[in-house]
């Protein structure tokens, strides 16, 4: 086996409401894209490998709840910062009478959007001495630009020294202040990418073209593995080193895609870290994701989840 690995997924958590009616009985879970990558991460690693998940949180009851909640999956949370005063973002999911889900956000001022800054400055050592930094899109766009930008320079200059940068792509254009800016940042994380799981429709909504331009793209990145997320049509290697013949089918039964490409980027991960093979990398990314499709919400209960990979 490899040497034991520390990884950072870096992130917001935020509290998901269930609300079918109003008033009603709602239902709570803890919910957020790395976070459900680094649930799923942690599931496909041997012990001996650390997931952190890197965020910043309230001192109240519910960040106290969130962080019990991601060491319970074994998911360590010694890097959490705790801010005095502020606390988690929330969203919620209602249905309206045809069936059709709606979300609502209460993020803008949450905990996460502080992160790394202390005063007018930036510090990034929470995410010191990770072998691997995981976040997405959205990890960046609920920071202020400067502190991107800052957070992006550092880990260019962390890889340096060899450590390893993996990014999903992840696009809400309602986090971005505007196009542009959202297209010049994620163009920026390609850029420095060692492990890119970006899904199709993320990119071409981000940088137009069709399929064929987003894969010569990462073709063209030389330095960086990873595979393309294509929904129902099964990932593809984004270099040669793929199996071309092999075979992704569709989900049957599919209940809620929610955490699809969260759980497909743990899976992969999971695989990749230890062993840098793609095609099985691919293999076990695609067997979390059509899993957890089946079943609603983003994560698949632990016990149920066993079960479903034969682990004792
Ligand atoms: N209906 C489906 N049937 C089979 N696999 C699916 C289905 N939906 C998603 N997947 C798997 O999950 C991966 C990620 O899904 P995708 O929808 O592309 O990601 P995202 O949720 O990030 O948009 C796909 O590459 C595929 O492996
Ligand atoms: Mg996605």
């Amino acid at each position: 086996m490899t040497s034991p690995l520390r990884i950072a997924c870096v992130g917001e958590a935020l509290i998901e409401l269930i609300a079918p009616s109003l008033p009603g009985e709602a239902r709570l879970n803890v919910a957020g894209d790395t976070l459900n990558a680094a649930i799923y991460l942690r599931r496909a690693l041997p012990e001996p490998h650390r997931v952190h998940f890197v965020t910043a949180l309230g001192t109240d009851r519910m960040s106290d709840q969130m962080i019990d909640f991601m060491q319970a999956e074994g998911v360590e949370t010694g890097e959490i910062e705790r801010r005095e005063g502020l606390r988690p973002g929330l969203y919620s999911i209602s249905n309206d009478p045809s069936g059709e889900r709606s979300f609502g956000y209460w993020r803008e001022n949450s905990a996460a959007r502080r992160m790394f800054q202390t005063g007018a400055t930036c510090d990034f050592s929470a995410l010191d001495g990770f072998d691997v930094i995981y976040m997405s899109a959205i990890s960046l766009a609920i920071l202020p630009a400067p502190v991107r930008a800052s957070l992006l320079e550092w880990i260019a200059q962390r890889r340096q020294d060899g450590v390893r940068f993996a990014f999903d792509s992840n696009y809400r254009p309602t986090l971005w202040e505007d196009l542009e800016t959202a297209r010049h940042t994620v163009a920026r994380a390609w850029a420095l990418c060692d492990i890119a799981l970006p899904s199709v429709d993320d990119e071409i909504a981000l940088f137009g073209g069709g399929e064929a331009d987003v894969l010569a793209r990462f073709h063209a990145h030389t330095d960086c593995r990873g595979a393309l997320k294509r929904g129902q049509n099964g990932p593809v290697a984004i270099n040669d080193d793929g199996d071309p013949a092999a075979n992704f089918p569709a989900a049957e039964g599919v209940v809620d895609t929610t955490a699809a490409g969260d759980s497909f980027s743990g899976g992969f991960l999971g695989a990749y870290l230890q062993h840098g093979f793609v095609a099985d990398a691919m293999a076990q990314g695609h067997d979390f994701a059509t899993a957890v499709v089946k079943h609603p919400g983003a994560i698949v209960p632990r016990a149920l989840w066993d079960q479903m990979f034969e682990r004792p």
